[in-house]
């Protein structure tokens, strides 16, 4: 059977840094909801033009559009081994059409760590954080640097800060997180699917504690 992997956490968690790293590591498909926005962002695509907004002002893309892209994303070849959900889902509905597509797709999810960080944690890591603008590699300005300040240590591109890391749009995402994401924990412990995970710890100890979980589940 397929291995699907849901990373849940607040913006700032680490479930970005932590699923590449996974993803990496046990060869699967590593799919960023927040990522394929930003592509399609960057390449002004109609779904990226209706996304820009939402994201700006740091509230959740409507579900119907962020259902489809997923929909669309976990159909490819790539995700034939499974893949590693960082972002999505998000919401009650979210979470439901993902129960149905993964039936479909013969699959099911195996194990949802979720990466637990104290909000003014979070804003400390959002307010320093740069991200590549080549693949979304992500660094901090202090507990992960890059080797050259401003240059992705993996792929050589710009590090930039992204748009909704100012400080008023991080704490209106934290408040969505708490209102409409939040209630998934719960969806996913009545399922036996959640494992709670300290994320203030060191990044590697976070990734050890997140591959004990998903080795646990079989
Ligand atoms: P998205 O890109 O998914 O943002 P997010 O969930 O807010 O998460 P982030 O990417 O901000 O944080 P992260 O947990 O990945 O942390 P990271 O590893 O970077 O979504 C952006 C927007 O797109 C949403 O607001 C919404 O508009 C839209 N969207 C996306 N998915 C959607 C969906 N399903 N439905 C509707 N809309 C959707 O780490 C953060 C920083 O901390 C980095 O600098 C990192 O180096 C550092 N760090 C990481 N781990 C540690 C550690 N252990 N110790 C110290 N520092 C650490």
């Amino acid at each position: 059977m397929r291995t699907y992997i849901v990373l849940l956490g607040p913006p700032g968690a680490g479930k970005g840094t932590q699923a590449k790293l996974i993803a990496e590591k046990l060869g699967l498909a590593h799919i960023s909801s927040g990522d394929i926005f930003r592509e399609n962002l960057k390449a002004q695509t109609e779904l990226g033009q209706k996304a820009q907004g939402y994201m700006n002002r740091g509230e959740l893309v409507p579900d119907d559009l962020t259902i489809a892209m997923i929909q669309d994303r976990l159909s490819r070849p790539d995700c034939e081994g499974g893949a590693l959900l960082d972002g999505f889902p998000r919401t009650a509905e979210q979470a439901n059409a993902l129960s149905k597509m993964l039936l479909e797709l013969g699959g099911k999810v195996k194990v949802v760590p979720c990466i637990l960080v104290p909000a003014e944690v979070l804003i400390e890591r959002l307010g320093g954080r740069w991200s590549c603008r080549a693949a979304g590699h992500v660094f901090h300005i202090k507990y992960n640097p890059p080797k050259v300040a401003g240059v992705c240590d993996m792929d050589g591109s710009e590090l930039y800060q992204r748009e909704d890391d100012k400080s008023e749009t991080v704490a209106r995402r934290i408040q969505v997180y708490e209102a409409q994401t939040a209630p998934l924990i719960d969806f996913y412990k009545k399922q036996n699917l959640l494992v709670e995970v300290d994320g203030t710890q060191e990044i590697h100890l976070v990734t050890e504690q997140i591959l004990a979980a998903i080795a646990k589940a079989g």
